[in-house]
């Protein structure tokens, strides 16, 4: 790749060093490596902390010294032991993967990618972490902290559930493997995701791919990765009419008891701005002057509301309609249920 003409070193031998001499090198999985504990480790490690998952590795490999003593465990015990680390299904499939290993494999962990993918719970990054950490043969991993600093380094747009970011996030992450130290690579780039190339404030200042970084480069790391892009919903408009009399009461209206806001109360609503003198009659009012306050906007989960306040000077023509109604004052909101939007501006009236 043509990024490499322009550093005096591959990424992996930076990491390496990097990792030399910051790395984490004696959590209890690193010692006394196998396949068993680090597999373990690595299913306890793909959605919870380090430090959460150490008294769990602790306490799952004094259990259960061998993936066969795993097997043989009744589901209830292993998940008893589970408890508290979340995502159940994980200690389901750790069940289920430890009695293929025990019975189909003679209790010995296949050392292939390939084998090791079509075992429950494990999907290709752990599998390579299994691989290259475990059998210390040369395999590729791509966790979430993995695809972090990769595309930050490559500066790769783009979210990393579109199946194309992830296929070019997959190639890089290859293309970075190095064919010696690949159990101290892998290592190297997952704690350089998890301590300095942080989701929300990487610490670029310390960090060994710097140089080459894109991302670095642009000012912008942390526009890496990609969201996840929103849905587009509609958008609908209205005018909230905020009629006051002379005392400062303000007109709010129970809205019906289902649908939006049902059975909240808010101001008087207006699909269109020509209905509102219309619509005051309605309340028993006499519209005066009509002034439109900057719209705001609302969002709920299915579309936008943009609403315009619309400040009314009404006289009253002592007529009122069937309308559920109130008067209120905006500096006294006590017992009474008001959308967010509502209450917001209500507290401003009250300032
Ligand atoms: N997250 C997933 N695997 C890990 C490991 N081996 N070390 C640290 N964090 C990890
Ligand atoms: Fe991440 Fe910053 Fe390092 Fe780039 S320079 S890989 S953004 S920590």
């Amino acid at each position: 790749m043509s990024r490499d003409s322009s550093s005096r070193s591959s990424v992996a031998s930076r990491l390496l060093r990097w990792f030399d001499q910051h790395g984490r090198k004696d959590l209890p999985w690193q010692k006394n490596i196998t396949p068993y504990r680090v597999w373990l480790s690595e299913i306890m490690l793909q959605q919870t902390q380090v430090t959460t998952v150490i008294p769990y590795f602790e306490r799952f490999t004094a259990t259960f010294s061998t993936v066969t003593d795993l097997a043989a465990a009744p589901i209830d015990q292993v998940l008893h032991l589970w408890t508290g680390l979340g995502y159940y299904a994980r200690a389901r499939n750790l069940h289920k993967t430890a009695a293929i290993v025990a019975s189909e494999y003679g209790g010995q962990f296949p050392d292939s990618v390939e084998a090791l993918s079509q075992l429950p719970g494990i999907g290709p990054s752990t599998a390579g972490a299994i691989v290259s950490i475990a059998f210390r043969q040369r395999a590729t991993i791509l966790d979430g902290n993995v695809k972090r600093v990769l595309a930050r380094h490559n500066a790769v747009p783009g979210w990393p559930g579109e199946s194309a970011v992830v296929a070019r996030l997959w190639e890089i992450a290859e293309h970075n493997t190095p064919k010696s130290r690949v159990a101290d690579y892998t290592q190297a780039i997952m704690d350089l995701g998890a301590t300095l190339c942080t989701r929300s404030k990487p610490r670029c200042d310390e960090c060994p791919l710097q140089r080459d970084c894109a991302a670095f480069a642009q000012g912008n790391p942390t526009d890496y990765p990609g969201k996840k892009p929103k849905k587009t919903i509609p958008v609908k408009t209205a005018f909230f009419l905020i009629i006051r009399d002379q005392r400062g009461n303000v007109l709010l209206e129970q809205r019906p008891p289902t649908g939006i806001w049902g059975g909240l109360w808010s101001f008087p609503e207006s699909a269109c701005e020509d209905d509102i003198a219309h619509l005051c009659q309605r309340y028993g009012l006499k519209a005066g002057k009509v002034t439109l306050d900057t719209p705001r906007r609302h969002t709920f989960s299915h579309y936008h509301l943009d609403f315009t306040p619309v400040q009314v000077s009404a006289s009253a023509t002592g007529r009122i309609s069937d309308v559920n109604t109130t008067w209120i004052q905006p500096s006294d909101l006590n017992g009474i249920g008001l959308p967010a939007p509502v209450k917001a501006l209500l507290v401003e009236m009250a300032v």
